[in-house]
């Protein structure tokens, strides 16, 4: 029987996001899934997916224009599939103390596609970037890796038992 497919697909600035989205496919995959992990600017139809992920950097209290523009493109189709969001997130140890709820706009969203759910992961923004932005943030002293990779895997591993690996 054909393993299930699920589409991660994510908008990212400056990698961090694109470096979680690696983890959830990769953990999906070692469960069995055939994951396909996108770039979201790249994803104009999920239709060939039997669940999809999708996750974007937050800035300034929004997600990444490539994430919310993914999430319209495709409204229709996600709306018809099992959906799950996520948001990277906050440059310190408050992801670790208490769940992070979806900015406002992300739940809005979260309800027009009847996505299942969301969590908000830590996000990066380390001293090695080029992006503009991100060095404005470093050099004004918020910086470091706050991404888990235990708590990314078990979302992911969740997700899996929920889709379930085979038919
Ligand atoms: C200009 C700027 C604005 C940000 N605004 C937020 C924010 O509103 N909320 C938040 O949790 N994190 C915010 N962050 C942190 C980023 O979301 C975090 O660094 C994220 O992991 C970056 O992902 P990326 O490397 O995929 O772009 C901001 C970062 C920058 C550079």
């Amino acid at each position: 029987m054909k393993p299930k497919r699920v589409l991660v697909a994510y908008g990212s600035r400056a990698g961090a996001t694109a470096g979680i989205a690696e983890e959830i496919g990769q953990t999906l995959r070692d469960d069995g899934f055939d994951a396909v992990v996108l770039p979201a600017d790249t994803v104009t139809d999920v239709s060939a997916y039997d669940g999809v992920v999708l996750g974007g950097a937050l800035c300034a209290g929004h997600w990444t224009g490539k994430t919310r523009r993914c999430a319209r493109r495709n409204a229709e189709q996600l709306r018809h599939r099992p959906l799950r969001l996520f948001s990277s997130g906050p440059v310190d140890t408050s992801v670790y103390e208490h769940d992070i709820p979806p900015v406002r706009g992300v739940a809005r969203r979260m309800r027009k596609l009847g996505a299942r759910e969301h969590t908000t992961f830590g996000g990066a923004a380390t001293a090695d970037t080029s992006e503009p932005v991100a060095r404005h943030m470093i050099n004004r002293g918020k910086c470091g890796d706050f991404r888990n990779p235990e708590r990314i895997r078990a979302w992911a591993h969740h997700i899996g038992t929920e889709l379930g690996a085979t038919p």
